[in-house]
């Protein structure tokens, strides 16, 4: 099996916020849980450079498009690094690579007979880096998502024909209801089509910033035309010497916020279609991700800095809260305080001090020795864990998953308070017994340390070492009975240890 997934390439118009880490933290959960299943796997991520926003940025710094980009690729690039993100590529729209291989798209389009030149006269928010219809303007003609006022623009461009494609689309549609999830997202898609679809514009003809169309080199690519594209490009350059295009394009699936939606599960698709390619095999919408009910923006002026909250936290807090502040898929309100809740209540106390109390009493209590037993009473069934995981991760439940999960290392805590294993080993008439409950512990733990790679890839390790147990985290090892039976376990330092500052905003 395979699997290919991407994130949406962001701009960099400014620093990346935590809106953007969500969807590569997600993303990255998703791939990882995959390749511990054995899939092989193909993980992009990047940043778009050629915005009509990013120019005026750099201009405004008094630099050169390219030399700002080039400046602010490196924090770019240190987002999915700094979050443990496992990315096979890093794209950036300015590679020698992308940029050949978006003219060549276009050029295949063009030669389809989809391209023609018209006058565009309308309204442009360069926020959304769009051209907006009057009902999608304010009473007050502003952009809903930006509220800022469009700007006119009336210039000869290359328009694509996006209405020849709506049969195509509403078949693709028809044929494939998995194409976009959740369901309430495809139906949205699916009305769109339906509700009749104009061909949009595909180049720009005032901005030197952007690849410039094989046909016409006085125009250069509308930023989306160029985008877009990425997630098929990166597939021939990506890996030197090799086209991984035939093995990755079949399963490749897409994970976007629903500003974008139209762009990806409308645009996309039909601009395939037309350069001679397949849709890809399937796209995911998440919602936004509000704080204090506000979408995170720059505009909005409530930005956080996502590698200060890894610097304090560490990455694997700021995934797990990306994961748990709100249900994956939907829009939800979070407060950045829930990093710090979450981080206690749940990674240092739930499962840091189910750790430290399970290696400490195999330390005091058995000189560190684990015995193998039969622990037939085990408070988790892993099998019916390791099903419903994999089935929620395959319909993107991340949430979900979790829940499942967080689950398990609640009963095994219950467990321990049921079994009391100090009073046990008061003893000696209980030695038996004792075995098999730290057995239980210590073989819960191992099980949950290999489910949790996905999703905190620091501490799933260092549960494992801690218990002597096999650092390997394939997909099997998720059932009763793993661990092994092992000397020379000692009190572990603590999972997830205590953190001094009064709260995240300090
Ligand atoms: N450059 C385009 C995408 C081109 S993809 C071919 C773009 N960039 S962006 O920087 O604006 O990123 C938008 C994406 O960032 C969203 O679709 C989502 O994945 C992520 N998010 C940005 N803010 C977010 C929230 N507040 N909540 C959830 N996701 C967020 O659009």
């Amino acid at each position: 099996m395979r699997f290919y997934l991407t994130t949406p390439i962001y701009y960099v118009n400014a620093l990346p916020h935590i809106g953007h880490a969500y969807t590569t933290a997600i993303a990255d959960m998703l791939v990882r849980h995959h390749r511990q299943r054995g899939d092989d796997t193909f993980f992009l991520t990047g940043v778009d450079e050629h915005a009509t926003k990013v120019y005026r940025v750099a201009r405004e710094q008094g630099l050169e498009p390219q030399e700002y980009a080039d400046r602010i690729a490196v924090p770019w690039r240190e987002l999915p690094e700094r979050l443990n993100a496992s990315t096979d590529y890093f794209i950036r729209t300015s590679d020698e690579g992308h940029k050949a291989f978006v003219r060549d798209f276009l050029q295949r389009m063009h030669d389809n007979g989809d391209i023609y030149q018209d006058v565009y006269a309308g309204l442009y928010c360069v926020g959304c880096e769009a051209f907006k219809a009057d009902d999608e303007l304010t009473e007050d003609g502003l952009c809903r998502d930006h509220l800022t006022k469009p700007e006119w623009i009336e210039e000869t461009n290359y328009f694509f024909r996006l209405s020849a494609y709506q049969d195509k689309l509403l078949a693709l549609y028809d044929e494939r209801p998995d194409f976009v999830l959740p369901g309430f997202r495809f139906n949205e898609a699916r009305a769109f089509i339906a509700g009749g679809l104009q061909d949009f514009s595909i180049s720009r003809a005032g901005q030197p910033w952007g690849i410039p169309l094989p046909w016409d080199e006085s125009q250069v690519t509308y930023v989306w035309a160029d985008a877009l594209v990425n997630y098929l490009s990166a597939l021939s350059y990506a890996r030197e010497g090799e086209d991984l295009r035939a093995e990755f394009w079949p399963v490749a699936h897409h994970l976007l916020a629903k500003d974008i939606l139209r762009f990806h599960c409308v645009y996309w698709p039909a601009m395939l279609l037309s350069a001679g390619y397949e849709p890809p095999k399937q796209l995911f919408v998440h919602g936004y991700l509000l704080l204090d009910d506000k979408k995170i923006s720059k505009s909005s002026g409530n930005v956080i800095e996502p590698l200060e909250l890894i610097d304090v936290y560490g990455a694997d807090a700021v995934r797990y809260w990306c994961a748990r502040a709100v249900s994956f898929g939907q829009d939800g309100s979070a407060s950045i305080d829930g990093i710090r809740e979450r981080y206690d209540s749940e990674l240092a106390n739930d499962l840091g001090n189910l750790l430290s109390r399970t290696t400490a009493m195999i330390a005091r209590y058995r000189d560190g020795t684990l015995l193998a037993v039969d622990a037939a009473d085990a408070p988790v069934d892993f099998d019916a864990l390791r099903e419903n995981v994999a089935a929620r991760m395959d319909a993107f439940d991340v949430t979900g998953a979790l829940d499942a999960i967080w689950d398990a290392v609640r009963r095994l805590n219950q467990y321990v308070t049921a079994e009391a294993p100090w009073q046990l080993a008061k003893d000696d008439a209980n030695a038996d017994r004792l075995d098999a409950v730290l057995y239980t512990l210590a073989d819960g733990l191992t099980a949950l340390g290999v489910v949790l790679q996905a999703f905190l890839p620091e501490a799933s390790p260092k549960i494992l070492a801690a218990l002597g147990q096999a650092e390997e985290p394939s997909w099997a090892r998720v059932r009763n009975g793993v661990a092994e039976g092992v000397d020379g376990i000692a009190a572990s330092e603590p999972l997830f240890p205590r953190i001094e500052l009064p709260s995240a905003a300090a």
